[in-house]
């Protein structure tokens, strides 16, 4: 069977023990904290004013984007969590902390910014009496500016006073600016430090395991990956680059590859290829799912393993980029089930 469910089944008990476990582990998340906003509403007619829309608003929704959305991942799946990062001084600042301490986020690491603003995505989205919603345009709220050196500094420390008390620290960098380079090396110092950066890599050194899609994989080694020659090259020149112990490229629809630096290469199949309606998001769940499998003590590709089980389930949700363990735990056996019965011949 090529669809990976043999891999499930096989492992079934030893992964419902290692999911079991997600609840005990506690990690330190240091991200570009990033607020996802969507309005929507109506269209009533055009304006007088310009040859724009007019909408009535309807409803506000606000959720965790970017590295909180992997903050927020971990939560979801049940284990204590630190974020830390920078939030600015505005009302979607406070939306995102109140959104961390309803589901019982640590936010002492989260220090505010008086010169930046919290980094904030407002999709504008109208729909007319029998039609579906559709977007009309998005407003970005960030800086080019690097954080203030004070402001650098005190991530780092608050990262070094609690590193003895986490069993992992995340890296979730989208590239707006909380990861320097002393906030970089004061996460490094974990000997479990998961690295899910968008842009240059390589500054990152012997960290545990990256995690880059395919486009950052490619940013990172400077050439195209299109066959399997190219993706096993890409995956010993991370490991060269990085000098890490594994590289995880995640390969959208394709599944994931495993690099270790013996020179061993695995692959996993995207488990649920069918249906897929978002994949925005699945990368920080994938980050979340193999951290708590490396916690609870799974074998690196056993973490990888719920890593994708996890993603086939968010994937297949609109808007929703977190997953539970109770629901990684139904999926599991719900997969295992529908393969026996499509197993049984037919009379
Ligand atoms: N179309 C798809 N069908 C099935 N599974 C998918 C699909 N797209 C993504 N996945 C699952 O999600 C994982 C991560 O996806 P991807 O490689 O797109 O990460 P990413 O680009 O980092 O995502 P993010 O938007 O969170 O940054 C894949 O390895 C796979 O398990
Ligand atoms: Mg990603």
């Amino acid at each position: 069977m090529t669809d990976g469910i043999e891999l499930l089944r096989a492992n079934r008990d030893r992964l419902v023990e290692l999911i079991d476990r997600f609840a005990q582990a506690t990690v330190l998340v240091v991200g570009d904290l990033t607020l996802d906003e969507f309005l929507n509403g109506e269209v009533e007619r055009v304006s007088r004013e310009a040859p724009v829309l007019i909408l009535r608003h309807e409803e506000t929704q606000q959720i965790p984007g970017g590295g909180a959305n992997a903050v927020y991942n971990f939560a979801q799946l049940g284990a204590k969590v630190k974020a830390v990062g920078l939030l600015g001084k505005d009302i979607q600042g406070e939306a995102l902390a109140r959104l961390f301490s309803a589901a019982e986020i640590d936010t002492d690491g989260i220090f505010w910014d008086v010169d930046r603003p919290t980094v904030t995505k407002t999709r504008i989205s109208g729909h007319s009496r029998q039609s579906v919603m559709q977007q009309i345009v998005r407003v970005d709220r960030k800086s080019n500016e690097l954080p203030a050196l004070e402001l650098q500094q005190q991530l780092a420390a608050y990262i070094r006073d609690q590193i003895d008390q986490v069993d992992a620290v995340v890296c979730s960098d989208y590239g707006d600016g909380t990861l320097t380079q002393p906030v970089i090396e004061a996460a490094l110092e974990h000997p479990r430090t998961i690295v899910d950066s968008q842009k240059q890599i390589p500054r990152y050194q012997d960290a545990m395991i990256f995690t880059p899609n395919l486009p950052e994989a490619e940013l990172a080694v400077g050439y195209a990956i299109e066959n399997a020659e190219s993706l096993s090259r890409a995956g010993r020149d991370l490991l060269r680059l990085t000098h890490a112990q594994y590289i995880l490229i995640t390969r959208g629809e394709q599944g994931m590859a495993l690099f270790d630096r013996l020179g061993n290469e695995q692959h996993v199949p995207a488990f649920n290829r069918t249906k897929v309606f978002d994949v925005t998001g699945a990368g920080d769940t994938v980050v979340a799912a193999l951290t708590l499998g490396l916690i609870a003590d799974a074998t690196v590709w056993e973490a990888v393993v719920l890593g994708n089980l996890a993603a086939s389930i968010v994937v297949r949700r609109f808007g929703t980029t977190t997953t539970t363990a109770a629901e990684m735990k139904a999926e599991l056996e719900k997969m295992i089930e529908r393969s026996e019965l499509s197993a049984v011949p037919n009379r």
